[in-house]
This record gives structure tokens, sequence and C-alpha cells, in this order.
């Protein structure tokens, strides 16, 4: 295992997907030297006075919020806790269908009674934030809901109206908790959307590793004084969520990279809006390949620039095939793909080399293709994928204290489903447990599989874990 991560970090491959350092040494540090725990003088995340506290403090200094509290568990220890902190048990909260599976998983261990909202899915395939009038009407719907849980932004980098989305959330009497897993580096420069704690966000989880040049597992929950949950909440469930050994490996990748940030970071993330403009603009010319912002989506509050978003417009080449192309040919190793598109991500750490190989990989790529077929087709299957709500029979609740058996996946239509089923990346359920599995949805899962995608929830032989009835 360490060898063949030592063998891919030695190779030609450039990394267009997270970790945002992106390979970059910023701090040199061996490992084994910083391993330490809790020692004198040292601090303690959980009870944190000292060295831990005083970086928690720049992180929040750096985002411009009362308090930053460093999580080493990712963004999914933070959901979780800040789900915890703001919901008692068996609350009704309204939730963003597309939200990642660390909030199902908070829902499911919190016996929440989940009212969904469904994302728009847009003619390329993009599932795209929910709107305010989305958030109003499910209020409408259930009024006795106490959360609303969004993520702002999606992986694609769509921003929402957060601003309104709390406007509407607190005028409804209820808490704001937004996954902002993709935006670390919003909030630090113009050019971005804003951060949404600076919007009225009651809790707002970043993950510092997904885009800013700092170890995997990295983030911050956000919080300001103003919010709707009580700090010494969220301080309770991270002890529930979060490792009692906090990695100091991890703490000082945080410092490292708060360093950088505070010296380089507004800067440097200018530049690199300037640099994907650029490289938006030198491949406008393309015939098939297109890198440019999505139509209705081009604003600087709305998009998140640093998401290279690659299509191929005859519908040639799917998401998958334009990243194994890219991987085979020019080796470029993109973060996801989808039927639609594959996703490059890009840093304050990318290089110009990383920009110019992706460009011209491009071009070579627009070349090779002739083939003007299938591209509805690709379209339609994320549209199954995604766009058709479930029905649910069992809560999450429920579901996951039932007994399941496992059957072959063509027997599963009409049967309820026991486990998870997501395309992964992104971790977002088609399916989540105690909901009906329909045939069209498991034929749309099964040419997910076939097409190459990596589907959770299904087994290589193609069976399916489902309730027993
Ligand atoms: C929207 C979203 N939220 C949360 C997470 C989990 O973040 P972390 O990897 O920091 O735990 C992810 C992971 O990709 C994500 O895409």
């Amino acid at each position: 295992m360490d060898e063949i991560l030592i063998t891919y970090g030695q190779s030609e491959a450039y990394p267009f997907h997270m970790p945002g350092h992106k390979r970059q040494t910023i701090q040199t540090m061996n490992p084994y030297q910083i391993d330490i725990t809790e020692i004198d003088g040292f601090d303690n995340l959980h009870h944190a006075s000292g060295v831990i506290d005083e970086l928690q403090q720049g992180w929040a200094k750096l985002y411009g919020c009362d308090r930053a509290f460093l999580l080493v568990n990712g963004t999914t220890c933070g959901n979780e806790a800040a789900i915890f902190a703001a919901t008692k048990e068996e609350d009704v909260v309204i939730v963003a269908r597309g939200c990642h599976q660390s909030v199902y998983h908070a829902m499911a261990l919190r016996h929440l009674i989940p009212e969904y909202i469904m994302s728009n899915v847009s003619e390329f395939g993009v599932a795209e934030p929910i709107s305010p009038q989305q958030v109003q009407e499910a209020i409408a719907r259930r009024p006795e809901a106490t959360t609303v849980i969004i993520t702002a932004p999606s992986y694609e980098g769509l921003y929402p109206d957060v601003s309104q989305i709390a406007s509407i959330v607190h005028a409804a009497g209820m808490t704001l908790v937004v996954d902002a897993a993709h935006g670390a580096h919003f909030g630090i420069a113009g050019g971005y959307p804003d951060q949404p704690i600076h919007q009225g966000a009651d809790a707002v989880i970043v993950s510092l590793h997904k885009t800013l040049p700092v170890f995997t597992q990295v983030a911050c929950l956000l919080w300001n004084s103003t919010s709707t949950i009580p700090a010494e909440r969220i301080q309770q469930y991270l002890g529930y969520f979060e490792s009692s050994s906090p990695s100091y490996v991890l703490m000082a990748s945080a410092a490292a990279g708060l360093r950088w940030m505070e010296s380089h970071g507004a800067k440097a993330l200018e530049q690199l809006n300037n640099r994907l403009q650029k490289f938006r603009s030198n491949l406008e010319g393309l015939e098939h390949i297109k890198v440019s912002l999505l139509p209705g989506w081009e604003s600087a509050d709305k998009v998140d620039p640093t998401k290279i978003l690659i299509r191929d417009e005859c519908g040639h080449f799917s998401g998958e095939d334009i990243m194994q192309w890219l991987r085979r040919e020019a080796q470029l190793e993109l973060e996801m793909a989808t039927p639609t598109y594959a996703l490059a991500m890009t840093s304050v750490m990318d290089t110009e080399e990383g920009f110019e190989r992706l460009e011209h990989a491009l071009r070579q790529l627009d070349q090779s293709i002739t083939n003007t077929q299938q591209r509805k087709q690709q379209q339609e299957l994320f549209y199954q994928l995604y766009a058709t709500m479930p029905q649910a029979v069992y809560s999450l609740t429920q579901a996951q204290d039932m007994t399941s058996i496992t059957v072959a996946m063509e027997e599963a239509a009409g049967k309820i489903t026991a486990d998870f089923i997501h395309l992964y990346p992104p971790g977002i359920p088609v399916y989540a447990p105690g909901e009906r599995l329909t045939k069209d949805g498991l034929s749309a899962i099964q040419e997910a599989i076939e097409q190459g995608y990596e589907v959770n929830g299904i087994t290589t032989d193609y069976t399916i874990r489902i309730i027993k009835e």
C-alpha cells in the first residue's frame, strides 16, 4: 500500500483531484517526528486552550467569523456534530436530497424524519442546488421542522442563494446547517461566491483539505455568536464523533496551511481565478469539448470557477471516457466523472505546467472526436438516476434495524433497499435505506455499473440487500 502511494506520488501523473495541496510541500516536516499525543504543552483538541486554540482562532480570523472548530475527521464529523447539535431526537428536518452521505448517517443515528428537496437536473446532467422557493415550499409542507440542511457549493461548484435561504429559514424559526465541504476557499478573496458563514448560516462546515494546502481529513466548523446552535452543544457532539486521539500531523498541516493562506491566500486565489479565465478562453474554440461555465451559472456569486466541468457537447465521449482518455493519453488524473461530464479540481497550488498539460490534452482529445452520437442516452441515464424521488416505505432508522436478505438485482424491483445505493463519487444516494426500488431505477443503476461507474450498495456479482418482508 505505502509503495503504490509513493510510486503514484513520484509519477508524472498530474493531480486534478483533491487534496488541495496538489503534492506541493509548504512546510518540511517528518511525520514520524511530529506524531505525538496530548503531552504537556501541546494542548487538547477537545478542550483547546493553548496552541490548538490559537490555531482555531487563526482560522476563525481568516474566515471572519467568531469561532472555527478544527476537525481532523473531515467535514463528515462536522456535519454529524452540527446536525446533532441543531436537532433533538425524532425532529423533522428539511434536507436537500443531494446532501452527502454523512448527513444521511447523522439523520439515521438521530432518528430524524427527513422532508427532502429534490435538485433540478440541468440539461447538462448537473444537479443544481436547491432554490429559496423550494425551501419556502418545504417549510410550508412541514412547518414543524426544526432544521434545514443544504450543501453549498455543490461538488460541481454551483452555489445557491444562501442569504435568501437563511432569511427564509430564520423567519420560520428554524436553524440552517450548511455543508460547505467544497467551499473552504470562499470568503477570502473576490471572484468567488461568499462564505456561507457570512450569509446567515448557523453552522458551516468546510473541508480545508479539499481546496486548500492542508492534508486530507482536515476541516473546520465555522460558527458565529448569532447562531441558533450553542457552541457548547457543537463541542459536545464533536467529542462524540471525532477521534479522541486527534492526529498532530494533521493539526500541524492545518497550522502550516493557515500560515500559507494568511500570507499568500488572497493573492493566490486572485491569480488562480485569472488563470482559469485564460484557460477557459484559450479553449473556447474547440469543436466538441467544452470547459466553459454552465449557462445560467456564470456569475461570481453563483459558481466556483475552480471546478472545471469537461463535457463533450456532441455526446460521443461520456465523462468516464474523458477521464480515462486523459489518464491514458496525458497522465492527467481527474477528480471524478458522471455520464455527462468529467470534473477537474483546481486549487491555489496548481502549477502553470499543470494547466498547460490539461489545455494541450483537451485540444488533442477534441481533435480525436469524430462520432456524433449517444449524447441523449448519456443524459437520460443521469436523469433516471437522480431526478425522481423514490418512495420511502420505512424511515432510515426503521430500515437499519430490520432484517435483510440478499437477492439478485433483477429480482429486486418493487422491493425495499436495506442499503444506501450511490455512485461514488459523489456519494449522493440514488436510494436510501427504506426506499422502494423500481425497475427503471435498477436498470439505470445497472447501466451505470456497465459504463464503469463505481456504484456502492450493489455487489460485483449484481446482488443487493433488501428488507425481508
Ligand atoms: C458535499 C460533501 N460533503 C461532505 C463530504 C465529506 O467531507 P470529508 O471528506 O471532509 O469528510 C464530501 C466529500 O467528498 C462532500 O462531497
